[in-house]
C-alpha cells in the first residue's frame, strides 16, 4: 500500500535516546536506523579499555553501574569501548585476571579500589571483565562498539609504534583477521553490541589505499559473517582522516545495509591553525577539507560517524577552543552520529605515568561526576536528531539517487558558540538565545528574508548596538546575507544603511553589533557572531490547540501591526 510520504517524515527533535532501541542496526542511505527503521542517532563517548592493563579505566574509582549511569545522565546512548588485538589473540593476555594483569605491571595499589569498587570484576579474566563491563552498560541501556584501537596494550597512536598499519610490527594481518573474528563471535547475540569498529587511526609509513581495500574488506566481511547483526565500521587512512579515496572508488563487498565510516576530527589536526589563523577564514577551509577528505559521504548516502572528537575540557586551550566553534556547526549542519573522545577522567597508567588525569575526559579525575557540566550542557544538543527525521526505512525508495535530497520544511538558526538556538515566541519584538527543541523554524527566503516560520514576521536590523527584532515584513533592509569564509556571519542594513551582523547580547539577547574578525585578523575571535542556518523537519500537523492559538496569534500582530502602523 502506498503510504503518504508525509507520514514517513515526522518531527521529533528529542529522541528518547535513554530507551534502547529496536536492535540490531542497519544503515538505510546515510542514516543509521532500527530494525523498525526508526532513526538512531548514535551519540558515543570513548571509554578506554586499551592502554597497559587491557581494562576499561576508572573502575579502580567507581562501579561500573555507577559510571554507565553517569554516561546516560550525559545523554549520551552508547559508548565507543576500545580493546586491544592482543586480547584476543594472544590466549596467554586474556587468561590473566584483573588482578594478575595490575600485579604484572606494578600496578598493585589499584586493586584495593578495583576489589572495593567493582567485587565481581576483580578475579575475572581480562576478556570476562570486558564482557562484564558491555553487559553493565546493555542493562543500563547503554549500545556499545566494540574498537578495535591499536594490538598491543598502551596508549595510542603514533606513526611509529608498529600499531599503525598493515606488516607493522605488531599488525599482522592475519593475526587481525583472527582476532576480530574471535571477538565478533563472542558478542554475537550481546545486544546491545550494535558495531565493530575495525581499526583504530590506520596510519605510518606503511599505509596505502590497495592494502586498504584488500585488508578492510576481509576484515569487514569476517566480521559480518561471524556476527551479522553488528554494523560494520571502517576507518581512514592518515589516523582517520581521510576516506577521499572512496570518491572512486566504493568498497565491494557481499553483504549491504551494515556499513559504516568514521573519521577523527581535533583541533590538533590542523596543528596551532585556529591560533594563528583568522577563524573565519581557518573554519572555513577546514570545514571545506572534512567535507573532501570524508565529509562528502554522507552527500553520497553513505554512514558517516564522527568517532573521535573533543577538546581539553578546562576550556584554557584557545587552539581547542576556536575549533570545537567550528566543530558544532558542522556537526549540528551535518546531524552526524559520532564519538566524543573521552569519558575517562584519569588513566591507570599512560606511557609509564602513574594515574594521569586526562583534560579531554567528560568526568573529573575520581569518575564520579563531570568534568565540565556547562560544556557537557552544551554538547548535548548534539545527541539530538536535528533534522528531525524520524522514520528512515523507505527513505532509499523514495529518494531517487545516491544524493539525498529531503523535503525542507524548516531552517534552524543554530549558535555554536552556545549550543542554542535563534527563538522567539511568535510576538513582535526581541528575540533570544534558548533550547532548540523549543524552536518554531524560521523560513530563509530566496530573498534572504529571515521570517518566523507559520507567521508573518521577519528580522529586522534597526541600529548599530541594539536589539534585533521581530516585526513586520514589509520594512526595506531585511535582507541578510551569509558572509565570511566561515559563512556563519548573518550580515543586514541597519535603517540608516550602516552594515551589521547579529550578535548576542546580555541575558542572551540578540543585537546587532558591526561585524567582527571577517579576514585577516587572527588575534579576535567571531564566534558570538556565528549562527548556522540548518534545514530540518518539523511537526507538519501541530496539535488543534496550539495551531487555534497561533491564528489567534496572527490576527492579533495583524490587528497591532495595522494600527501601528496607521
Ligand atoms: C518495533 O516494532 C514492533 C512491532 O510493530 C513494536 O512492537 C516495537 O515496540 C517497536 N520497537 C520500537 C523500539 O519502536
Ligand atoms: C578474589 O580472589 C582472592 C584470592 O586470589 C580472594 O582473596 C578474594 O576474596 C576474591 N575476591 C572476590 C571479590 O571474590
Ligand atoms: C567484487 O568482488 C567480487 C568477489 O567477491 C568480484 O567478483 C567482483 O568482480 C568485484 N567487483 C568489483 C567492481 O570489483
Amino acid at each position: 500500500m502506498a503510504r503518504p510520504i508525509i507520514s514517513l517524515f515526522s518531527f521529533l527533535f528529542i529522541l528518547s535516546l535513554n530507551t534502547i532501541s529496536a536492535l540490531p542496526l542497519y544503515t538505510y542511505s546515510r542514516w543509521i536506523a532500527d530494525e523498525n527503521g526508526t532513526r538512531v542517532k548514535l551519540a558515543c563517548v570513548n571509554w578506554p579499555s586499551h592502554l597497559d592493563t587491557s581494562f576499561a579505566e576508572g573502575l579502580s574509582k567507581q562501579p561500573v553501574d555507577a559510571i554507565s549511569k553517569l554516561i546516560t545522565s550525559m545523554g549520551f546512548n552508547c559508548v565507543r569501548l576500545t580493546w586491544p588485538l592482543f586480547l584476543a589473540t594472544n590466549w596467554m593476555l586474556a587468561a590473566v585476571t584483573v588482578r594478575q594483569s595490575f600485579q604484572s605491571l606494578g600496578l598493585d595499589d589499584y586493586i584495593s579500589g578495583i576489589q572495593d569498587n567493582n567485587p565481581g570484576l576483580v578475579n575475572l579474566s581480562l576478556i570476562r571483565a570486558l564482557q562484564a563491563v558491555v553487559s553493565t552498560l546493555g542493562e543500563n541501556n547503554v549500545m556499545v562498539i566494540l574498537d578495535n584501537h591499536l594490538s598491543k596494550p598502551g596508549w595510542c597512536c603514533s606513526e611509529i609504534d608498529g600499531n599503525g598499519f598493515f606488516g607493522d610490527e605488531y599488525f599482522d594481518p592475519e593475526y587481525w583477521i583472527v582476532g576480530l573474528t574471535r571477538m565478533a563471535t563472542l558478542f554475537r547475540g550481546v545486544r546491545n553490541v550494535v558495531g565493530m569498529s575495525l581499526r583504530n587511526e590506520l596510519r605510518g609509513p606503511r599505509q596505502n589505499v590497495e592494502d586498504w581495500y584488500t585488508y578492510m574488506q576481509r576484515g569487514a566481511e569476517e566480521v559480518h559473517k561471524a556476527n551479522p547483526d553488528v554494523l560494520v565500521i571502517l576507518s581512514g587512512l592518515n589516523f582517520d582522516t581521510d576516506l577521499s579515496f572512496l570518491a572512486d572508488r566504493p568498497v565491494n563487498l557481499t553483504f549491504y545495509g551494515k556499513t559504516v565510516y568514521e573519521m577523527h576530527w581535533y583541533g590538533f589536526t590542523d596543528g596551532h591553525a585556529w591560533e594563528i589563523g583568522n577563524l573565519n577564514q581557518v573554519c572555513g577551509q577546514v570545514y571545506n577539507n572534512v567535507k573532501g577528505r570524508s565529509g562528502f559521504l554522507l552527500d553520497r548516502g553513505l554512514p558517516l560517524l564522527v568517532s573521535e572528537f573533543g577538546v581539553d575540557l578546562r576550556g584554557t586551550n584557545v587552539n581547542d577552543n576556536r575549533y570545537l566553534n567550528c566543530f558544532m556547526a558542522a556537526a549540528f549542519e551535518l546531524d552526524v552520529d559520532f564519538a566524543l573522545w573521552s569519558l575517562a577522567g584519569s588513566y591507570y597508567i599512560k606511557e609509564g605515568v602513574k594515574d594521569v588525569e586526562e583534560y579531554f575526559g567528560m568526568l573529573n579525575s575520581d569518575w564520579s561526576s563531570f568534568r565540565n557540566p556547562s560544556l557537557t550542557e552544551r554538547i548535548s544538543i548534539l545527541q539530538t536528531s536535528i533534522k528531525g527525521i524520524v522514520y528512515v526505512r523507505f527513505l532509499g525508495s523514495i529518494v531517487q539517487g545516491s544524493g539525498l535530497s529531503i523535503p525542507t520544511l524548516h531552517k534552524i538558526i543554530f549558535h555554536p558558540a552556545t549550543g542554542q538556538c535563534l527563538l522567539n515566541s511568535g510576538t513582535v519584538g526581541p528575540l533570544s538565545l534558548g533550547p532548540c527543541s523549543e524552536t518554531q523554524g524560521w523560513i530563509y527566503s530566496s530573498t534572504k528574508v529571515l521570517m518566523l516560520r507559520g507567521i508573518i514576521l521577519c528580522i529586522q536590523a534597526d541600529q548599530l548596538n541594539k536589539p534585533a527584532v521581530l516585526g513586520s515584513c514589509t520594512e526595506p533592509n531585511l535582507q541578510w546575507d551569509t558572509i565570511s569564509d566561515s559563512q556563519m556571519h548573518l550580515q543586514s542594513k541597519t535603517t540608516d544603511g550602516t552594515e551589521v551582523c547579529l550578535d548576542v547580547g546580555d541575558q542572551s539577547f540578540i543585537v546587532t553589533n558591526a561585524c567582527k574578525c571577517l579576514s585577516g585578523d587572527s588575534s579576535c575571535d567571531p564566534s558570538s557572531q556565528w549562527f548556522k542556518i540548518v534545514d530540518s523537519l518539523i511537526n507538519s500537523s501541530p496539535s488543534k490547540e496550539s495551531g487555534k492559538r497561533r491564528k489567534e496569534n496572527i490576527r492579533q500582530l495583524m490587528t497591532e501591526a495595522t494600527e501601528g502602523g496607521s
